[in-house]
């Protein structure tokens, strides 16, 4: 009998696409099978060869039932196709053929047993994949408060030891109380060094500082007052890496008698060790503000290059740009015209104000380099606090 027309019987109904079977599937069981049945005779083990590979290379369960279906099935499987030849061979060759093509039915069934085992471990696997157990847990996100909130609620803390209580003031404000009654004459330029957004134009105003925070306080209560105001404030300035439209601002105002400038100095000199450190280095430098007389500055030498003014390799500080010392913050005595507008009598109630930025304060603090990354909202920025 011819091999080639044998082995094409054997083949008949085999889906082409994957009846050359998948040789790299074939355990070395399967491949001890097909040499013995190769040895009974070529196209068995031949056929053998292709169809375990076909079972065992099946790439899903669906694919693996039809192909079982083709091969082993009862009705029209190959091999039952092939029994079905059986008869029209002599006597001694059928009993041969037959033993040959019960061993490969045994051998199949087992190929198809192994596949599908292993098809289910991995569809196993793959569920599993989505519920790994030795995966760190997802951590919640936890809110915290915004570093300028961080920042202004230590400094409440600090004046609430020194004995101030806070009081708050509306951010849309007259022009009276952000201007007239601290003192800015009506045609002064500092007036203009306000930038001031307008809500209409000479009365109402976004606040351009929290210092007309002072003058709603002692008109509302009598002295003695022992006050900070912190808040927003608003300024139509050019955008930059130093200067933002909005910025947040603490006033402190201390009235009583007899305050002097030495109180001052040294409220200022405890309130600047308590951020910086006990060894910080401050002068008081004279400086104009409408509202306070005498009016200073409080400087603190610049952190960044301890006061040399140069750093390291010689070159100018670009943080204090050479000079050594950064503002940290502007003071002076209540000017009595201030007194006068809400009603206080000069001659006889004294007092000292401060004001200082919050930006400038935590970016000091923290050598944040742009002031604009405090409101840009930026989760990897602010959870750095
Ligand atoms: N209000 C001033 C500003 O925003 C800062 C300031 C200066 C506040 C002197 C004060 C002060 O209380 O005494 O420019």
């Amino acid at each position: 009998m011819n091999p080639v027309s044998e082995r094409d019987a054997l083949l008949v109904g085999l889906d082409p696409a994957w009846s050359a079977g998948d040789p790299a599937r074939l355990v070395p069981d399967d491949t001890a099978r097909a040499a013995e049945l190769n040895a009974r005779e070529p196209a068995l083990g031949e056929a053998y060869r292709r169809w375990a590979g076909a079972l065992a290379g099946a790439p899903d369960v669906k694919s693996l039932h039809e192909r079982q279906v083709a091969v082993l099935g009862r009705e029209r499987g190959v091999l039952k196709l092939a029994l079905g030849e059986l008869g029209k061979l002599p006597a001694e060759e059928r009993r041969a053929r037959g033993a040959g093509l019960n061993a490969m039915r045994l051998g199949l069934e087992a190929v198809v047993e192994a596949r599908r085992a292993e098809l289910e471990r991995e569809t196993e696997a793959k569920a599993a994949a989505g519920l790994d157990v030795t995966l760190p847990g997802r951590r919640p996100w936890i809110g915290k408060a915004h570093v300028l909130a961080q920042v202004q609620a230590d400094l409440l803390d600090l004046f609430h030891g020194l004995g101030y209580s806070v009081y708050t003031s509306p951010e849309v404000e007259w022009d009276e109380y952000n201007f007239t009654k601290l003192n800015f004459a009506q045609d002064h330029p500092a007036r203009d060094a306000h930038d001031t957004y307008w809500i209409r134009e000479g009365s109402t105003l976004l606040r351009t500082h929290t210092s007309p925070g002072w003058v709603r306080a002692m008109e509302e209560r009598k002295p003695p007052l022992r006050l900070v105001f912190p808040g927003r404030v608003y300024r139509a300035e050019q955008v930059d890496a130093s200067h933002m439209d909005q910025f947040h601002q603490i006033d402190g105002l201390f009235v009583d008698q007899d305050v002097s400038m030495a109180d001052l100095k040294g409220t200022l000199a405890t309130f600047a060790r308590a951020i910086y450190g006990p060894k910080v280095r401050t002068r008081l430098v004279p400086v104009y503000f409408p509202f306070v007389e005498p009016g200073c500055q409080l400087d603190i030498a610049c952190a960044i290059c301890d006061g040399q003014g140069k750093i390291a390799n010689g070159s100018r500080c670009p943080v204090c740009k050479g000079s050594g010392w950064s503002e940290l913050l502007g003071a002076g005595m209540v000017h009595p015209n201030v007194f006068r507008a809400v009603g206080y009598d000069p001659e006889v109630v004294t007092g000292f104000a401060f004001g200082m930025g919050l930006e400038r304060i935590a970016m000091a603090r923290y050598g944040v380099p742009e002031i604009r990354l405090f409101l840009e909202n930026d989760i990897r920025f602010l959870h750095q606090f």
